[in-house]
């Protein structure tokens, strides 16, 4: 009897553990946009202000550790999203760590249904002060900045999980 479910607790475990250990696994890329006007723009510092994150060239861009933060790994820096009353919220770069709801689906930069943010994947790009860049935005509803040219939906991927 004992001998007969060895197996059968053997595959159990390993069909336990499995989960875990793709939780625990952090991602690195570049993470791009796929939509006009930023189509593949690239997530780097704006080149006149390292705390401010920008959609910019690929020439520039920088790569991240993805996990529940994200971690510049030319900078260091982590993308933190700052508290505002509008439904889209201001992005930043800075040492230490302040939002932990980031995650992945598939190749889809989200922030988890857990988070305080609920699960959210658009984000709103505005053309930036600093020409050929955009600023960009967690968007949690349809607030857009006045006196800015913006576009709204944009979704953020990984070039390729390979
Ligand atoms: C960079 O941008 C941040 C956020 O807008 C601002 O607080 C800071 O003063 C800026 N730094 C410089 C050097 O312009
Ligand atoms: C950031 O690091 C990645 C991976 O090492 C590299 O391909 C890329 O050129 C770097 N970006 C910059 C702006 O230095």
């Amino acid at each position: 009897m004992l001998a007969l479910l060895a197996p059968v607790l053997l595959l159990l475990q390993t069909a336990l553990a499995a989960p875990v250990e793709n939780a625990a696994a952090a991602t690195v890329g570049k993470i791009r946009a796929v939509q006009s006007p930023i189509f593949h723009f690239y997530l780097q510092a704006n080149p006149k202000n390292e705390s401010i994150p920008v959609m910019g060239p690929e020439a520039s861009a920088e790569a991240f550790t993805i996990g529940s933060t994200i971690q510049s790994t030319n900078t260091s820096q982590y993308l933190n999203i700052l508290t505002a009353s509008t439904s889209y919220k201001p992005l930043e770069f800075a040492a230490a760590s302040s939002t932990t709801a980031w995650g992945l689906e598939g190749d889809t930069i989200i922030t988890t249904t857990g988070s305080s943010y609920g699960r959210q994947l658009n984000f709103l790009a505005c053309s930036s002060s600093t020409s050929g860049y955009y600023d960009v935005y967690l968007q949690t509803g349809s607030d857009t900045p006045s006196g800015k040219s913006c576009s709204n939906y944009q979704t953020l991927h990984l070039p390729c999980l390979c």
